[in-house]
């Protein structure tokens, strides 16, 4: 999950991040919002509920992935590693890898602190001797461990393909920053959402329940409690298109007529048909999610996938690069 996707107290107070992303995003000529915001608490409880939908196939493909292939990543990674988790959230992932590597430390990295709170204390319940070190920060910037787990070897965990949501400048500047985070040396277990037949993609991303249109809507009664809105949600539809010459879902909230509304005190206008881009959603082939971690500065060591070839979970190493011939 990136950083934002989990549950933050509700407010009704102006984030000034929030307003800016929004005043910025609706003044292109291709407007456009961060999907960071989507995770108010409704949010998180509509993602939670496309998680478990049967269209949205990633969660559940990468969980049994996990549970067939996490005693694998112990072996290659050997035992006593500190397990890093980029953006724990509200994982029931990570209990299956925990399991399986024999951790020395698990440094939960998260940018709401009461939420990695209870998660933090909800693992350390079902690991009672396992040291938990959550650390409050935005992983999206190389972040600071604890110095408690300063000499010991380092396992990163960074599932969902959450790099998906990230246009590749930014995934690989992201993965570069986890090597500052965690060291040379490092391993990375990272989930990858695989290129496949274009109906399942955007079954998963417009399902039959509405309940991703939902998600995407949301944002817009978001904009209209916390930025003082006047947004006619019934003016927008949700649409999820395949972008091929990028490789990635993406998802728009569509005008269905000619609406002009007020955001705190600024008034917008949209032509019916034109759309605000919400979110993109990555996928991979087995060599372009190889390339991008080569270009992040990790080498692939091995990667594990379903008989179908949904998703991929990969683990890889950060070495130096070597020198160009
Ligand atoms: C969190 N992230 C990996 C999800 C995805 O599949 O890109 C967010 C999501 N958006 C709509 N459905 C799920």
């Amino acid at each position: 999950m990136l950083q934002s996707q989990t549950v933050p107290p509700e407010t009704t107070e102006a984030d000034p991040a929030f307003l800016a992303d929004v005043l910025d995003g609706l003044s292109q000529r291709k407007k456009a919002i961060p999907a960071r915001w989507f995770y108010d608490r409704r949010g998180s409880e509509l993602f939670e509920e496309i998680t478990a939908l049967p269209e949205y196939y990633p969660t559940r493909t990468e969980r049994a992935l996990l549970a067939a292939h996490s005693g694998d990543v112990g072996r290659i990674a050997g035992k006593g590693r500190a397990v890093v988790e980029f953006g724990s959230g509200s994982s029931v992932k990570t209990p299956l890898l925990l399991s399986q590597v024999a951790p020395s430390a698990y440094v939960p990295i998260d940018i709401s602190g009461d939420f990695l709170r209870e998660s933090a204390a909800a693992l350390s319940g079902r690991f009672p001797d396992l040291t938990v070190l959550p650390v409050e920060a935005n992983f999206m910037h190389p972040v600071r461990l604890p110095a408690e787990i300063a000499g010991l070897p380092k396992l990163g965990f960074f599932p969902g393909s959450t790099i998906g949501n990230l246009v590749p400048r930014s995934g690989v500047n992201l993965l570069r920053d986890m090597i500052e985070t965690m060291g040379v040396g490092s391993m990375l277990l990272i989930g990858m959402d695989q290129v496949k037949d274009t109906d399942i993609l955007i079954g998963a991303y417009d399902d039959p329940a509405g309940i991703t249109a939902a998600f995407n809507l949301n944002l817009l009664v978001r904009i209209n409690r916390e930025l003082d809105g006047d947004i006619p949600i019934d003016a927008f539809k949700h649409r999820a298109i395949w972008n091929d010459t990028w490789s990635r879902i993406e998802m728009h909230l569509a005008a269905t007529r000619d609406v002009g509304f007020m955001i705190a005190g600024r008034h917008f206008e949209m032509g019916a048909d034109e759309t605000i881009h919400t979110e993109n959603s990555h996928k991979y082939t087995p060599r372009s999610g190889r390339q991008l971690l080569a270009a992040g500065g990790w080498t692939p060591l091995r990667e594990w996938s379903d008989d179908k070839g949904m998703f991929s979970l990969i683990l890889a190493e950060a070495r130096p690069e070597p020198i160009a011939p």
